[in-house]
């Protein structure tokens, strides 16, 4: 019970609270990178892969529910941290330096993230639910026939033959829409700068920021924030260019 109090009702755990789930929701979002670059191989692959996370029934919905949770206390933790840390500065009015450089970092993260939370209900509505965009409605979707089977980790989880959804399809009609795959360009670029200011404040939280190691760490984020924004630029963009058909 102290540790839940602690947690959450000190300035100190809610900051852990915001390193750990920033954590989990970046492990997510590399997991759910890697799986999407399968639409760049055979629609096996990417069809497959979707129609497996779907069996999973339960474990599925355990993931989607600890995510969500994760989610909002990121919010909530975020939110009440700079509350205080207005507050904070509010009673030390002289530092101006240190205010004008915390409010230019806290804006820039609140914005950033009500845009990546904006663009995560759009997504979800678009290719979890299906009803956002007509093209992409998952009641008339293509099935897809599996041509062979699809593996994990060297498992048969779905079998030569079986009739998936033709997750593929939804993808490259979705950016068929220009403003769609803008607009994902958009979102996942400020995900990435959202990253990296997020790794800044994990070393702060960790003591990591003055560390002797901190310049190399600080370049191998802003490399992995890159890649990833080069991830997840290429699916939308492949689909602009016409090369993802
Ligand atoms: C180019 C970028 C992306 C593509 C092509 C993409 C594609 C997809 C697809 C196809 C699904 C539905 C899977 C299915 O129903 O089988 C999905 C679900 C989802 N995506 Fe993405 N995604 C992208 C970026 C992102 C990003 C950046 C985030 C998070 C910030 C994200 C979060 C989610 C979540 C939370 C789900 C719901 C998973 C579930 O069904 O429980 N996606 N995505």
């Amino acid at each position: 019970m102290d540790l839940v109090r602690n947690l959450f009702g000190s300035t100190i755990g809610r900051k852990l609270l915001m390193a750990v789930t920033g954590v989990v929701l970046i492990v997510f979002v590399i997991g759910h990178l890697v799986g999407n670059l399968q639409v760049f191989e055979d629609p096996d692959r990417i069809n497959g892969y979707s129609h497996f996370l779907q069996s999973l029934g339960p474990a599925l919905w355990a993931a989607r529910i600890f995510l969500l949770v994760c989610v909002a206390l990121h919010i909530w933790a975020g939110t009440v941290l700079a509350i205080e840390a207005r507050r904070a500065r509010g009673a030390e009015s002289y530092a101006v330096k240190k205010w004008i450089q915390a409010t230019v970092a806290s804006r820039y993260m609140r914005w950033t993230g009500y845009v990546v939370l904006a663009f995560i209900l759009y997504h979800l509505a678009q290719f979890t639910v299906g009803v956002a965009q007509p093209g992409t409605f998952k009641a008339n979707l293509p099935h897809y026939t599996m041509k062979g089977a699809y593996r994990v980790l060297g498992v048969e989880v779905v079998r030569a033959g079986t009739d998936v959804l033709d997750v593929r399809s939804m993808v490259i009609l979705g950016f068929g829409n220009r403003l769609v795959a803008v607009f994902y360009i958009v979102a996942v670029g400020l995900l990435s700068l959202h990253l990296l200011h997020g790794a800044d404040s994990l070393f702060q939280t960790l003591g990591w920021r003055n560390h002797r190691w901190a310049r190399g760490l600080r370049v191998v984020v802003t490399v992995f924030c890159a890649a990833y924004f080069l991830g997840n630029l290429a699916i939308p963009g492949a689909a602009l260019l016409g090369v993802l058909h």
